[in-house]
């Protein structure tokens, strides 16, 4: 009979250096020592389930789903998202997935891969440079700003251009405050000054930033509407439901902020975990590059996925996701109480030795066993369920198409005697830089 162990404070004071400092190792170690399923009480606090098996999250988000939610952005990221679908409560959602859901289908994507592989030059242009300088670089915040780039070309417009620095730590400032860390040191403040202060919001010094970001999608809307030509067909849909009154300008200006909070520093994340694990593991690019010279088409892609694959395992670049229970539910000896706040972190999941062989070994064989079920919610990079990313198709073409040409093309060095430790905001970050130095094969 599956239960849920309730972690008190006595129980939780010996992890809190631990968690405080390598918080995603603190929690393994945590469940390592009383379970899977973590439930952790605060007086005058909502429950909170830390879910960390399987066939109690198929449960949840399949045989239970209409009974939980997303729940609500955090702090400044509500300011950020608006009612996007992000956050966009129950019916809203479906409105929006319905209507964003043919923007995110093969056929979109095959369309979107058209900019990729204009892109793709350009990368290789880009390392060809820092190859010729012997230069070394931050392969972390090139690929962000190469994958925002990329993203905004693809998606809305490819004339559109801005100034991705500012967006990447624009972003990363809103999303640091809404960290797990960052509500735990805040949320007793944030409570406080409520009782006195019903309005009271402790991220008021983002609000500038979110003017900024969201005034340039009001940018990009009036580039499209002056040059329908070059817009991209993610934006056309949503003017096009404009133009049919279906929706207002606010909700465009929300979704164009949906994607950049979701919809490139995701696929950055795994496009430069997946090179830093390649340099690491030769045995690995070599069989890589032995590929592209051997196989068809169809079974390269197989084989990049699958290192992708292996790669979003160890580092998923969202590490956790989360839903608020609607209502009582239970499962087995487990009660989940209306309001409670659930949270599956993939990271903990991934790197499990009770569903994982040799979890810290990368072996990308793993997701090229015939009888690996990639619907078991073992392995969720992508989430699970009906929230579940709808990005992903688009993630893994953009993928696919970019490493081999990387691996191809270039030799990558890196320059940290190991990988970098992780740092756990929404998107799994290096604590330090990815240091690398790159030459051209050819
Ligand atoms: C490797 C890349 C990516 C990863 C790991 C990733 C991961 C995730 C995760 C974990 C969720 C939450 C799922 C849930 O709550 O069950 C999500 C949702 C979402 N993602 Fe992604 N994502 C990636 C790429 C993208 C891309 C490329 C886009 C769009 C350009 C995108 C757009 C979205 C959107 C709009 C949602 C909300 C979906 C909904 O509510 O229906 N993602 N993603």
């Amino acid at each position: 009979m599956r239960s849920a162990e309730l972690i008190n404070l006595k129980k939780l004071l010996p992890f809190i250096p631990k968690l405080w400092n390598d918080p995603l190792n603190g929690i393994n170690s945590m469940i390592k020592k009383y379970g899977n399923v973590l439930r952790f009480k605060v007086a005058g606090y909502d429950e909170i389930l830390l879910v960390n098996d399987p066939v109690v999250i198929k449960y949840i988000l399949k045989d239970s789903k209409d009974n939980y939610i997303r729940g609500k952005a955090i702090g400044a990221l509500r300011g950020l998202l608006g009612d996007g679908i992000l956050i966009a409560n129950e019916d809203n959602w479906k409105f929006q997935h319905d209507l964003l859901k043919a923007s995110f289908n093969e056929k979109a994507v095959l369309d979107y891969s058209l900019t990729v592989s204009e892109s793709k030059h350009e990368l290789v242009s880009q390392y060809s440079k820092f190859a010729e300088l012997e230069k070394s670089f931050d392969l972390g915040f090139h690929s962000k700003i190469f994958f925002l780039d990329m993203m905004i070309k693809m998606m809305f417009h490819s004339k559109a251009s801005f100034d991705y620095k500012y967006i990447i730590e624009a972003l990363e400032n809103l999303t640091d405050e809404a960290s797990i860390k960052n509500q735990i040191i805040n949320f007793p403040i944030i409570k406080f000054r409520r009782l006195f202060n019903k309005n009271y919001q402790l991220w008021s010094k983002s609000g500038e930033d979110i003017k900024r970001l969201r005034a340039m999608a009001i940018e990009l809307i009036q580039l499209a509407e002056n040059d329908p030509q070059n817009t991209k067909l993610f934006l056309k849909n949503l003017l096009d439901a404009k133009y049919d009154s279906i929706v207002k300008e606010e909700f465009i200006v929300d979704q164009i902020m949906n994607l950049f909070f979701a919809g490139f520093d995701t696929v950055a994340s795994a496009f430069t975990w997946t090179l830093a694990l390649l340099s690491k593991e030769k045995e690995w690019k070599n069989k890589l590059l032995h590929k592209m010279e051997n196989s068809s088409a169809a079974d390269l892609n197989e084989f990049v996925t699958a290192i992708v694959d292996e790669s979003m395992r160890l580092y998923p670049p969202v590490w956790s996701f989360t839903r608020v229970a609607k209502e009582d539910d239970q499962y087995e000896d487990i009660k989940i109480n209306k309001k409670s706040y659930l949270i599956f972190p993939q990271y903990t999941i991934h790197r499990n030795e009770d569903f994982w062989n040799e979890p810290e070994e990368f072996n990308p064989d793993r997701f090229m066993q015939k009888e690996f079920d990639k619907q078991n919610p073992v392995y969720l990079p992508f989430g699970y369920g009906k929230q579940m990313c709808i990005g992903n198709r688009s993630a893994y073409m953009q993928l696919q198409l970019l490493i081999p040409e990387v691996i191809n093309n270039f030799e990558i060095e890196l320059l940290n005697y190991n990988l970098p430790k992780i740092k756990p905001g929404i998107i799994i970050n290096p604590k330090e830089p990815i240091l690398v130095k790159i030459s051209s094969r050819k």
